[in-house]
C-alpha cells in the first residue's frame, strides 16, 4: 500500500501549494514565479520517479524520452521499457535499446557483398570449386538449399555448385556482369534482381539475362538458401542461336550434338541410351520447348553439362525416362518445392491460415 499513501501524501503538497498559490498574486504554473517558500511544497525527492536510462523526469511526476542519451546514432533509441513495470497512475520508464542489428545498414551491406561473390569468381575457381564440393569462399554455407525456375531444385552443395559454376563454365559461357539492379534486405533474407551479362565462347556474344527473387543467410551472412526465377534464360540462348524451341534447330543441330555427348560421357555403367541412334530418334520426336524442366530437350541438354562432374548422378536425368529430372511433372508441384524441399516461411500466418 506504500504507493497509495505517497499518492496520499503527494495530493496533500499539491493541496497546500494550491493554497499556499492561492494567497499570492504570483501565477502558480511558472516555476520562476512561485513565491518564496512554495519550493518547500515540490514533491519531495522520494517521489522522484524511475525514469531509465534515457527517460527525463519533468513536473516531480512524469517520465519524457530524450533520445539524446543514448549516444545520437541511428543504432540506438530511447524506448519505452517493456514490460511497463508501474503501476496505472504512475509514469512510464524509458531505456536506451538498439534498434536493430541492422540499424546501420551493416547486415545488408554484408548480404550484399555475399551475392556480389556468389557471381564474382573466376571461371578456374568455379571449376575446382565444383570438383571438390567446397564453395568459393564467402558465399554459400555447406547445408545449402534452393531452387532456379525453371530449372529446379538443388537441394545439397554439390547441386548448387553445379549449377551456379559447372554448368556455365562447361558450356564456355563466363559472367561478365552481374549488377544488382534492386534489394532490399530484411534479415535473414534479402529479395533482389541480379543482371547478368553473360559470354558465349562459341560464338563470342554476350547476352543478358536475370536471376530473380529471395536469399536466406546465416548469422555469418552466407547464403543458406536462395529462390530464384531465371528470366530471359530461353530469350538469352535464343539469342545466341540455341532456340530450343525451334524444331529444325532441335533436329539439325541440338539432338545430334547431345546425343552424342551422352554417348560419350554416359558409357558403361552410367550409360543412358542403348545407342546414340536411339536418343535421336526418341528427343528428336520430343516437341520443342522453353529452355525448362520437364520431358523435353533443353532439360536433358542442362544436364547433360552436369555429367561431366557426377555421370553416375546425372546420366540418368539425360536418359528416355528422365530420372526424376526430365519428366513432366504437374504444374502445381513446382509450388510444393518451396515448402518441403527449402522450408522457407514464405507464408504468412494469415495466409495459411486463410479459407
Ligand atoms: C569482384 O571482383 C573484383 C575484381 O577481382 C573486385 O575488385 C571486387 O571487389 C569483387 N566484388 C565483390 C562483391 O566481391
Ligand atoms: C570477342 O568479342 C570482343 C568484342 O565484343 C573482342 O574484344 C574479343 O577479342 C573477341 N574474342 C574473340 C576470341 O574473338
Amino acid at each position: 500500500m506504500a504507493p497509495r499513501s505517497r499518492l496520499g501524501a503527494w495530493l496533500l503538497c499539491l493541496a497546500a501549494a494550491a493554497a499556499a498559490a492561492a494567497t499570492t498574486t504570483a501565477p502558480p504554473v511558472e516555476a520562476t514565479a512561485l513565491p518564496a517558500g512554495a519550493a518547500a511544497y515540490a514533491p519531495p525527492r522520494l517521489y522522484a520517479p524511475d525514469c531509465g536510462s534515457c527517460g527525463v523526469a519533468r513536473w516531480g511526476f512524469v517520465c519524457l524520452p530524450s533520445p539524446g542519451r543514448c549516444g545520437g546514432t541511428a543504432a540506438a533509441a530511447c524506448a519505452v521499457r517493456t514490460p511497463p513495470t508501474r503501476r496505472w497512475w504512475s509514469t512510464l520508464a524509458f531505456d536506451c535499446v538498439t534498434v536493430s542489428a541492422d540499424g546501420d545498414g551493416a547486415t545488408s551491406r554484408a548480404y550484399q557483398a555475399t551475392i556480389g561473390r556468389v557471381y564474382n569468381q573466376t571461371v578456374e575457381d568455379m571449376v575446382a570449386a565444383v570438383k571438390t564440393v567446397t564453395a568459393p569462399p564467402g558465399t554459400f554455407v555447406p547445408s545449402v538449399v534452393g531452387r532456379i525456375r525453371p530449372l529446379g531444385t538443388f537441394d545439397n552443395l554439390a547441386d548448387t555448385l553445379e549449377y551456379f559454376y559447372g554448368m556455365l563454365t562447361l558450356e564456355g559461357i563466363t559472367v561478365e556482369a552481374a549488377d544488382l539492379t534492386w534489394f532490399v534486405a530484411q534479415p535473414p533474407y534479402a529479395a533482389a534482381a541480379v543482371s547478368l551479362r553473360l559470354r558465349f565462347a562459341a560464338s563470342n556474344t554476350t547476352g543478358r539475362a536475370s536471376h530473380i527473387g529471395t536469399w536466406r543467410f546465416d548469422d555469418a551472412g552466407l547464403v543458406s538458401g536462395y529462390d530464384l526465377e531465371f528470366a530471359g534464360l530461353t530469350e538469352m540462348l535464343a539469342g545466341w542461336g540455341l532456340d530450343y524451341s525451334s524444331a529444325p534447330f532441335l533436329a539439325a543441330v541440338a539432338v545430334p550434338t547431345l546425343c552424342a555427348r551422352i554417348g560419350e560421357r554416359c558409357s558403361g555403367e552410367n550409360a543412358a541410351w542403348p545407342s546414340v541412334e536411339d536418343c535421336v530418334a526418341a528427343l528428336t520426336a520430343l516437341p520443342p520447348s522453353r529452355f525448362e524442366a520437364g520431358n523435353n530437350v533443353a532439360c536433358r541438354q542442362f544436364h547433360s553439362s552436369l555429367t561431366a562432374f557426377r555421370p553416375e548422378v546425372h546420366c540418368p536425368h539425360v536418359s528416355r525416362e528422365g530420372g526424376g529430372k526430365c519428366i513432366d511433372r504437374p504444374f502445381d508441384s513446382f509450388y510444393d518445392d518451396g515448402a518441403s524441399v527449402l522450408g522457407f516461411p514464405w507464408e504468412s500466418p494469415a495466409v495459411r491460415t486463410g479459407a
